[in-house]
């Protein structure tokens, strides 16, 4: 398995630069969520937001991808891509995944909100993901281990009765977009790595309503449920520290 990186101090000011830029860019992105907009004027908004405060969108062109931001709506997990004709209507859940590389160092987060009024149900399902990732840091100290923050999430996930997807994973973060390790969602029996102060992590829960089996569609990108329940993401960047852990990408 690849080594775990640890950032000097000099690699954390820039890891909280990118993170703190990325939070703003969120920020501002969700002011842009409402019924009629289409997902590309999303991505536009997006790369403007990016380049604006002098970063540059990891996302484009990685492995290909079209944009600078994953657009996934309703049943749609992760990685949807951008379109004129995907038109956002009054009830859809849609979350937005994008991030920047600020003097060469990367940050990721994502964010799942309701378009206009949404149910009952669906809102359930935003706030459970979004809490299991603070359930989840609660253990990203230092002397830990990874995997006490993977049992952590899917303990609170679990007996909600929602799928957790289990096809994909946070990661490490810094110089590169994914670094190691990965970081499951799902128990875990091994203790996975101990945790140091200097690791940076985006950690990441994606839910679903359903069953977390998924599938890809022929774009080659989108991920769906594979049983087409609303699906939900929340991602932060967070430095691991001696004491509480620093969630990079939050104001
Ligand atoms: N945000 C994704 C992650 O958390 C990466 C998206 S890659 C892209 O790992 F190409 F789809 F943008
Ligand atoms: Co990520």
């Amino acid at each position: 398995m690849a080594v775990v990186t640890i950032k000097s101090a000099r690699e954390i000011e820039l890891m909280r630069k990118s993170g703190r830029l990325l939070a703003k860019v969120h920020e501002e992105l969700a002011k842009v969520i409402r019924p009629g907009i289409s997902t590309k004027e999303i991505d536009t908004v997006c790369e403007e937001l990016i380049r604006g405060c002098g970063g540059t969108p990891n996302f484009l062109n990685y492995q290909g991808y079209p944009a600078s931001v994953c657009v996934s709506v309703n049943e749609e997990v992760v990685h949807g891509i951008p379109r004129e004709d995907r038109i956002l209507k009054e009830g859809d859940i849609v979350s937005l995944d994008t991030g920047l590389i600020y003097q060469g160092y990367h940050s990721d987060a994502a964010r799942t909100y309701g378009v206009g009024k949404i149910s009952p149900k669906a809102e359930k399902l935003i706030e459970v993901t979004r809490e299991s990732f603070f359930q989840g840091i609660e253990k990203a100290k230092a002397g830990r281990h990874l995997h006490d923050i993977s049992n952590a999430i899917a303990d609170y996930v679990i007996p909600h009765g929602y799928g957790i997807v289990h096809d994909l994973v946070g990661h490490g973060i810094g110089k590169s977009m994914h670094e190691a390790p990965m970081i499951p969602n799902f128990p875990q029996r091994r203790r996975g790595v101990r945790l140091k102060a200097g690791m940076t992590l985006a950690i990441e829960p994606m839910i679903n309503i359903g069953t977390g089996e998924v599938e890809w569609l022929d774009d080659g990108w989108t991920v769906i449920a594979a049983d087409h329940s609303l699906s939900a993401h929340y991602e932060n960047t967070v430095l691991v520290t001696d004491g509480e852990p620093e969630i990079l990408t939050l104001l």
